[in-house]
């Protein structure tokens, strides 16, 4: 890759940000269609938050990307956001039009491309059990309602927070059938009958442990979905495989929301098998 007086400058703002595998994804894609783009990391603590968003401007950025602590923080500092990332309450994408900020939020359409282009799986019509209710169940939940989910639930450790999401959306989506339920097994073993798609949003896996979930009330059509990437293979795909069940990392939503702000940047469609190969090779190392 040659940098010169041309190349547009794209990243991602973060803290920390030496985790990130957004860097190897979009500089493969860069050079492999011979675009003249780059992709840094940038570790801006919250406090030079505000100050890093003008230097967007200052320094005629194309686009970043949003990552932890920013996404919600980032929102104060935009000139608009489309209606998808303020449904979220997040942003994980940033377009300088011009020097105005137009901020987007591509997890939860990543999340629902990679179910229709890894699985052939729409949420029209369909029963789906969300575990977990942090910023990534936000995110999915707001995408599969705007898809066509008729059913939705979500399960947490700390009920009231699952409480609490159903009742924010229930007003916005009135055609949903929302539900929150304990994340205790007794609870679960009711509602799995009919689930046709079950989604970890949770951090569990990241270390090796496991929910237990009683996946066993699964009708045998359901998929899991697991968001978590890291190890690509949880102790819950695992299970699911056990039960005979389809079973999906989280490497397809990582590499779907990249590939839309990768089109929001360069109006380009990103190639996704690429970038899908140098993600899983680097986490197989
Ligand atoms: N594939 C992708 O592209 C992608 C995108 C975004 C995120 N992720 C992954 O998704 C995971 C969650 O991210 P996030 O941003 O939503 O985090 P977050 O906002 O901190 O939410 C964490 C969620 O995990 C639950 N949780 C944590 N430890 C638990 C435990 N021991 N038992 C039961 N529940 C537990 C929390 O429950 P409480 O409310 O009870 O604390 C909460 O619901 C992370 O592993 C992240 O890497 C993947």
């Amino acid at each position: 890759m040659e940098i010169d007086a041309d190349t547009k400058i794209t990243g991602i703002l973060g803290h920390p940000i030496h985790h990130s595998l957004s860097p190897l994804m979009h500089n493969t894609v860069f050079k492999h269609l011979g675009l003249n783009y780059v992709y840094l990391p940038f570790d801006v603590k919250p406090e030079d938050l505000k100050c890093a968003i003008n230097a967007i401007r200052c320094m005629n950025i194309v686009g970043v990307n949003l990552t932890i602590p920013h996404k919600e923080k980032v929102i104060a500092h935009l000139d608009r956001i489309d209606t998808e990332a303020e449904l979220i309450g997040a942003v994980n994408t940033i377009e300088n039009i011009d020097s105005e900020l137009v901020g987007f939020n591509t997890d939860g359409q990543g999340f629902l491309e990679s179910l229709k282009n890894d699985l052939g799986f729409s949420p029209k019509g369909k029963s789906i059990l969300i575990v977990g209710a942090g910023g990534a169940a936000r995110g999915i939940l707001v995408s599969l309602a705007l898809g066509g989910a008729p059913k939705i639930s979500v399960t947490n450790r700390t009920y009231n927070r699952a409480e609490k999401l159903i009742e924010e959306f229930s007003d916005r989506f009135p055609s949903v059938k929302f539900s929150a339920l304990p994340l205790d097994n007794n609870t679960l073993k009711n509602c799995l009958g009919d689930t046709d798609l079950l989604i970890n949003t949770t951090s569990v896996g990241m270390n090796g442990d496991s929910l237990r979930l009683p996946l066993s009330y699964l009708p045998k059509s359901a998929i899991i979905y697991d968001i978590v990437y890291n190890p690509l293979k949880t102790p819950l795909l695992r299970e699911a495989e056990e039960a005979g069940l389809t079973a999906h990392n989280g490497l397809g939503m990582l590499v779907f929301q990249g590939a839309l702000s990768f089109k929001i940047w360069t109006d380009v469609d990103a190639p996704v098998k690429l970038m899908k190969e140098t993600l899983a090779k680097r986490l197989f190392l």
